[in-house]
Formats: C-alpha cells, structure tokens, sequence
C-alpha cells in the first residue's frame, strides 16, 4: 500500500485518552483500561503521541524515560484500516527523537512472541531481538526484549 505523505505526529492531550483506549481495544487482545492511561499520562503526558487522519485518532505511541538513559515505548497500535501506509513508522521515528532529546542512549520495547508482524516492524525500523522473557504477560506469554541503539 502507498504511503501517506506528510503525516504529522501530535502530542495527546488528557481529552484524547478515551480515544486511545478505544483505539486499544481495536488493537490488541489486553488494551490498557482507562486507569492505566490516566495513570501514565499524569507520569509522563509528552510521551503520549498520535496521529489523526481527517480528525479521527488512527495511531497513538506512548513512551518514556527510565532511569540510566534507557527509553522505553510502551504501546505502539495503528488502526487496523490504516496499517502498512508509514503511520507506525512515524510514531517510532517522532518517539526515538523525543527520547534521545530526553537523553536516552538506547530504547527498549517487548513484544509479544507470537506477534511476528510487531517484530518484523520493529526489526524494519532498527529494533534488535536481545532475549526472550518468558511469562511476561499475565496470560503467560513469553515476551521478547527489543534494544534500539542510537548510531553515534
Ligand atoms: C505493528 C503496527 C503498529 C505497525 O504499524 P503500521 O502503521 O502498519 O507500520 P508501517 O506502515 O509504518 O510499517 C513500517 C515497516 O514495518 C514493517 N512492517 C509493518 N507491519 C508489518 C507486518 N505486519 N509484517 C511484516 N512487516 C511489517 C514493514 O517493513 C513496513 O514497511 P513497508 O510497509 O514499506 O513494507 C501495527 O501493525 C499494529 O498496530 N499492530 C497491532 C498492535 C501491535 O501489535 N502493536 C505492537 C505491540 S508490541
């Protein structure tokens, strides 16, 4: 599919947390409940980004900053009716800027095992595989820890 051209990435406001939830639930099998957005916002509101498309949320990203220099992304979903068109691209590349002004070195994210299309993107986009972290999800999927090295 063609790329959108001239996507621009937006920090979300608190208004806008009910639309990532819903977004959430479109995307994954475990979305984020209301409490544990409002929570990371109220931490960290300039890690939560998005981009709209004639106004409608079609993808969010949220990140943040843990101690040592270390980025952490979070949660990164598109809109399955907008996947392949360079919106998970430009949430990723905005969040690895955003991150490295913060001062981070490296970024780390986990994915879920089975989720080869988030590893295959993740991979595209300059995520390496470290290791596998077995029963980090609370069904007890194992996860794999990605690692984003800025080049120097
Ligand atoms: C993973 C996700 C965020 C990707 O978003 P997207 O907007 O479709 O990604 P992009 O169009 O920017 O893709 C960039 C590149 O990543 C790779 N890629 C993206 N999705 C892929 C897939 N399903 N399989 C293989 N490679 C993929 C491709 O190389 C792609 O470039 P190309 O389209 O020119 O080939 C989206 O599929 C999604 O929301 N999935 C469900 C939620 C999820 O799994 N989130 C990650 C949790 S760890």
């Amino acid at each position: 599919m063609v790329s959108l051209s001239g996507l621009r990435v937006i920090n979300l406001r608190e208004g806008d947390l009910q639309e990532v939830m819903e977004l959430g639930h479109k995307c994954f099998p475990d979305p984020y409940p209301m409490g544990l957005l409002e929570q990371l916002y109220k931490s960290d509101p300039s890690g939560f980004m998005g981009v709209r498309i004639d106004g409608k949320l079609v993808g969010y990203l949220i990140c943040t900053m843990r101690w040592g220099g270390v980025g952490h992304i979070l949660s990164v979903a598109v809109d399955p009716g907008y996947r392949r068109r360079g919106v998970g691209r430009a949430l990723i590349q905005k969040a690895l800027e955003r991150l490295r002004k913060e001062g981070a070195t490296a970024v780390r994210l986990e994915a879920r095992k089975s989720n080869l299309g988030a590893r295959a993107f993740y991979t595209a986009l300059g995520f390496k595989e470290e290791r596998e972290l077995p029963h980090y999800y609370e069904d007890g999927e194992t996860a794999v820890l990605m690692w984003y090295t800025y080049p120097t």
